[in-house]
């Protein structure tokens, strides 16, 4: 048997995207999205609300950045989506946010989370949606392995359940992409 639960945001697994834009002013800005993600190869896909700063910011800047949130720093990351720069200028130094300038796009790199994908803005599609194009994606050597890769169990990202309104750390690896499916070849 099977429960009929109508229509909802319900996605598994939604990702905590962390989007840093600057303003005209160059005061930088986060805020938390879990609907987006990655489209084509080398693109993301934000579905933000039009009275976002940080939607006014992108249509300023023709930029952003997207960084994953991670289990360290979880009240700043549901922070950032809780409260707009809109009317609480000082956001980004009460959530203990810092930031630097991107070397590839004129958006903030946020220090405290390790891995950031930095975007030049596309386009606003005709539902208000924002592609962006990824030109650099940069990681903090805390998160890579002894091969200079990214080791995802020391990025420790969170995915949003939208059940419950909860936060969940990516857990254990269970199989292997393009070769456990080969067994059934
Ligand atoms: C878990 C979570 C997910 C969210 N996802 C989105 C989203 O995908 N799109 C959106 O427009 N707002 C989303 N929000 C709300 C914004 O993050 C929030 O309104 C924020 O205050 C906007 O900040 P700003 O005005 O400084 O840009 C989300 C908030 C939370 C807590």
């Amino acid at each position: 048997m099977r429960k009929n639960f109508g229509v909802k945001s319900w996605f598994y697994p939604l990702p905590v995207l962390i989007v840093a834009t600057y303003d005209e002013n160059g005061a930088p800005d986060a805020m938390n999205a879990a609907w987006g993600g990655l489209y084509d190869a080398d693109k993301v896909e934000l579905c933000l609300s039009a009275g976002h700063k940080t939607t006014k910011n992108i249509k300023a800047k023709g930029a952003f950045t997207v960084s994953f949130a991670d289990a360290a720093h979880i009240a700043a990351c549901d922070y950032v989506g809780m409260v707009s720069a809109n009317d609480t200028p000082d956001k980004m130094q009460k959530a203990g946010f810092t930031t630097e300038k991107s070397g590839s796009v004129d958006a903030p790199v946020i220090n405290e989370l390790p891995l950031t994908l930095e975007c030049e803005l596309i386009k606003i599609n005709e539902d208000g949606n924002v592609i962006g194009k990824i030109v650099n994606i940069s990681a903090d050597e805390s998160i890579l392995d002894g091969s200079g890769a990214i080791d995802v169990s020391k990025l420790r990202p969170i995915s949003f359940e939208p059940v419950s309104n909860g936060y969940y750390v990516l857990g254990e690896r269970v199989g292997n992409a393009f070769k456990d499916g080969g067994a059934l070849k």
